[in-house]
């Protein structure tokens, strides 16, 4: 879901026109999903608040971003309804199995299971999850879900500041327990948080993703409702840390014997290439990396943050204390990465000589965001996706890894011919093959996203679905871009598309009655 926008906003980039090269895609591109290993899955995502609607239906109480999103601050898009997906979930089963999918990933709502943020269960949330899995399995499609998608209870940062309070790290193992023990039946694959770093980022340093807490000079919106751009960033990653390793070392404990299954956390990257060749521009290209991934990488593979981090940040870093780090080091199965774009790296230095500094200051770089200014489209740069898997690779030990979220934009209005789409796909998709060929330990690809949902970022100006929804609607129909039958064609037919021509004579056979 992370997409320009909030570059745009968040990253203070500078933009570069370039020419997009368009990606031909011909015979010697051909490729078919037999040439992934056995077992390899694909599948699309979605996650609760951007898809299900019935937000006060059924006992669900608010997340923070019901609250975010209800003040105002998406030009008055909510949540509210989005898909209805709480009521049309076995429609969209439908559209998986019609797809040809193996596997959907998506988010539980932690208030519409448990609406006081702990203790008890609400039995109608229970019953709404328990149908979309029983309805996923019995066609066959492994469910792969995700605990904490943006969306933490507001009752709990209500009363003590949710993710702000160590307080956090009890609370949601016991949501994470009730899930494993309900769903760990059926539920293989677990994650514990989305995007924690851009959750981080966004809702405690730029303040322009719920809960919206930021301090001047920094921020991106005007009015942060409270908060520290300098602290609260770094300590909510550390009390994600520490609650990820709390509900991971209990699914170790508790489950995984029975269960036999998977354990992971998610993060965001970035495929970061030095501005220029210069010395200072690949030192700050590394020392970004160090930033947005290792920040989480480095905890969960070696056991402690990054030493350019703890030098940078000084006395406002968090540290953990021998027995965290024990807990946190290994604390997986996979890791998840949601790869959209690539950002080009210059040495800013500069910032860190500033007295009072945040995240971004920290880290003494200057991202720039090389794209065609003209085009709403993210410019199409798969030769990341082989980066940051062979850094996976060589710097991280190879962990099994998930691509998790992939995807390309487009204005929610536009053509069901979607071609910006499956120019993305085909393209990030083969260099994933390659990338798998060459020995990286990546086991499924989860396009973004099943549906044109409500997006983190742009409400409902953009959109990355297969299926496209108009909103104006009542019945809120699920139309099959373009995308959706390349795709399809790709999982079912056992080949990609080979030319041009190809692809064009399959989306008149498509579009043409
Ligand atoms: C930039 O994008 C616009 C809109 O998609 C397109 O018309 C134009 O040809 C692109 N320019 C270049 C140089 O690729
Ligand atoms: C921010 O400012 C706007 C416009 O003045 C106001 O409507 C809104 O309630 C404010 N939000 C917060 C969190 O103070
Ligand atoms: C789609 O929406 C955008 C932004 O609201 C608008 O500028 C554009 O004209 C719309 N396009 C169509 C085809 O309706
Ligand atoms: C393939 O993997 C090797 C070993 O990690 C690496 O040195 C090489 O650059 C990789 N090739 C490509 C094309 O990524
Ligand atoms: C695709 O290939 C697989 C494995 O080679 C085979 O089992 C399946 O029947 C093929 N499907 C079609 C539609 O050709």
């Amino acid at each position: 879901m992370l997409e320009l926008s909030l570059s745009t906003v968040f990253f203070k980039f500078v933009v570069i026109n370039i020419a997009l090269f368009v990606v031909l895609v011909h015979g010697a591109n051909s490729f078919t999903r037999h040439d992934f290993p056995p077992g390899f899955v694909f599948g699309t995502g979605s996650s609760a608040y951007q898809v299900e609607g019935a937000s006060n239906q059924d006992g669900r109480t608010p997340s923070i971003w019901d609250t975010f999103a209800q003040a105002g601050s998406m030009h008055g898009d909510t949540g509210d309804v989005a898909c209805d997906g709480y009521h049309k979930y076995k429609e969209d089963v439908q559209l998986m199995v019609d797809t040809g999918i193996d596997a959907y990933r998506f988010s539980i709502s932690w208030s519409r299971l448990i609406p006081n943020g702990k203790g008890a269960i609400n039995p109608k949330g229970l019953q709404y999850y328990n149908n979309l899995i029983n309805e996923l399995i019995s066609y066959g499609i492994q469910p792969h879900v995700t605990l904490h998608h943006y969306d933490l209870p507001q009752v709990l940062e209500s009363e003590y500041g949710g993710w702000v309070s160590r307080k956090i790290v009890k609370d949601f193992t016991a949501y994470a327990d009730v899930c494993f023990r309900e769903f760990g039946d059926r539920v293989k694959y677990w994650t514990t948080v989305n995007e924690a770093n851009v959750f981080s980022l966004g809702g405690y340093d730029s303040g322009n993703m719920p809960p919206g807490r930021c301090s001047p000079p920094f921020g991106v919106v005007d009015n942060c409702s409270a908060g520290s751009s300098s602290t609260e960033p770094y300590l909510v990653t550390h009390h994600i840390l520490l609650a990820h390793a709390s509900a991971a070392r209990l699914y170790e404990k508790r489950y995984k014997d029975k269960q036999h299954g998977f354990i992971g956390m998610n993060i965001f990257q970035y495929w970061f290439v030095p501005f220029t060749n210069s010395i200072t521009d690949k030192i700050a290209a590394q020392r970004a990396k160090d930033f947005y991934i290792g920040w989480y990488l480095n905890p969960l593979i070696f056991g402690d943050y990054p030493e350019i981090m703890k030098k940078n940040v000084g006395s406002r870093f968090p540290a953990f204390t021998s027995l965290e780090s024990e807990r946190i080091k290994g604390s997986f199965d996979f890791i998840g990465l949601n790869y959209y774009n690539t950002m080009h790296v210059k040495d800013k230095s500069s910032s860190l000589n500033l007295k009072i500094r945040d995240f971004f200051a920290d880290t003494g770089v200057e991202l720039i965001f090389v794209r065609n200014e003209s085009a709403y489209e993210f410019p199409i740069t798969p030769s990341g996706l082989v980066g940051i898997l062979e850094d996976m690779k060589q710097h991280y030990g190879n962990p099994l890894t998930y691509i998790h979220e992939n995807g390309q934009r487009t204005r929610r209005n536009s053509s069901l011919e979607d071609w910006p789409r499956v120019k993305y796909l085909h393209a990030h998709i083969q260099s994933l093959l390659e990338a798998v060929r060459n020995g990286s330990n990546v086991k499924g690809y989860f396009e973004w996203s099943l549906l044109d949902a409500f997006e983190l970022l742009d409400g409902y100006e953009s959109s990355y679905g297969l299926y496209y929804i108009d909103l104006d609607d009542p019945d809120l129909v699920r139309q099959p871009k373009l995308s959706a039958y390349w795709y399809s064609h790709f999982l079912k037919a056992n080949r990609s598309f080979s030319s041009i021509g190809f692809i064009k004579s399959l989306s008149h056979d498509y579009f043409s009655h």
